[in-house]
């Protein structure tokens, strides 16, 4: 069985009694995660310190939900990837659609920032999605391989690792997730379209699908040959929900 992957991104929520009672119910729903699935939860920059130092003894990964693409420098505001290794991080989303559509972050940039969590030794979970409008216009292959083609330009499949979510932005927040058949022929397309680069690569890359996972549809759409996990928002701030999806992958 292919290793699965549950990411919680909290997005811009929490405080420091919610996340320490998150954890402990998280604990409490599952002693310890299975070995066949990592359990990754990705809080806000300011609790990275807490989660880090409240999941020392508990089989769970910590991660962000942004990093700079470059490793240190005068870049106000910033934060490098170096620094969230530092402080007990180890995988970094990318190109989250939000970050798209508010900050305007584009396709080269989220290469850049993959290629410089990898060179300090984060896994980048890129994340790559159409929108409404692209899916209904017949562009949702031309907007997957543009964003993918544009990551894959500083990737190096000969070594580096890396998580590709799809996220596609009309699912994401909406309770509305794509059909299992939706996810699966997405899922597909991109192994495929990375797969010409690198067959190998492609075979072994960990795909998940992130947008309205829910209790209710989880089973479903892990069940597809192609997806390896989710990439959760609105339900990682439930410990049991996130746990009975977490189960689902197993
Ligand atoms: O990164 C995952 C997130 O965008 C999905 O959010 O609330 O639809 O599960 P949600």
């Amino acid at each position: 069985m292919k290793k699965k992957w549950l990411i919680g991104n909290w997005k811009m929520h929490g405080n420091l009694a919610s996340n320490k009672a998150l954890i402990e119910s998280l604990r409490a729903e599952l002693p310890q995660p299975d070995e066949r699935a990592t359990m990754v939860v990705c809080p806000a920059f300011p609790y990275l310190f807490q989660l880090a130092e409240l999941t020392k003894d508990y089989g769970v990964g910590i991660g962000v939900q942004n990093v700079s693409d470059h490793l240190q420098g005068a870049y106000t505001g910033e934060t490098s990837p170096l620094m969230v290794k530092e402080l007990g991080g180890s995988y970094a989303i990318i190109g989250h659609s939000e970050r798209r559509q508010y900050q305007g972050e584009n396709d080269g940039l989220m290469g850049r920032k993959a290629l410089a969590a990898i060179d300090a030794g984060l896994i980048p979970v890129i994340c790559v999605g159409e929108t409404a409008e692209e899916r209904d216009s017949g562009r949702t292959h031309e907007v997957l391989g543009r964003q993918l083609d544009a990551a894959f330009g500083y990737i190096r499949t000969a070594h580096d690792k890396i998580i590709l979510a799809y996220e596609p932005r009309w699912a994401i927040g909406t309770g509305i997730a794509a059909t299992p058949e939706i996810v699966q022929t997405e899922h597909e397309f991109l192994r495929q379209r990375i797969a010409i680069r690198d067959k190998e690569f492609a075979a072994k890359l960990p795909i998940i699908y992130g947008g309205s996972v829910k209790v209710s549809n989880a089973n479903a759409i892990f069940s597809m040959p192609d997806v390896d996990g989710g990439l959760i928002g609105s339900a990682a701030l439930n410990a049991r929900e996130f746990v009975t999806i977490y189960r689902a992958m197993l």
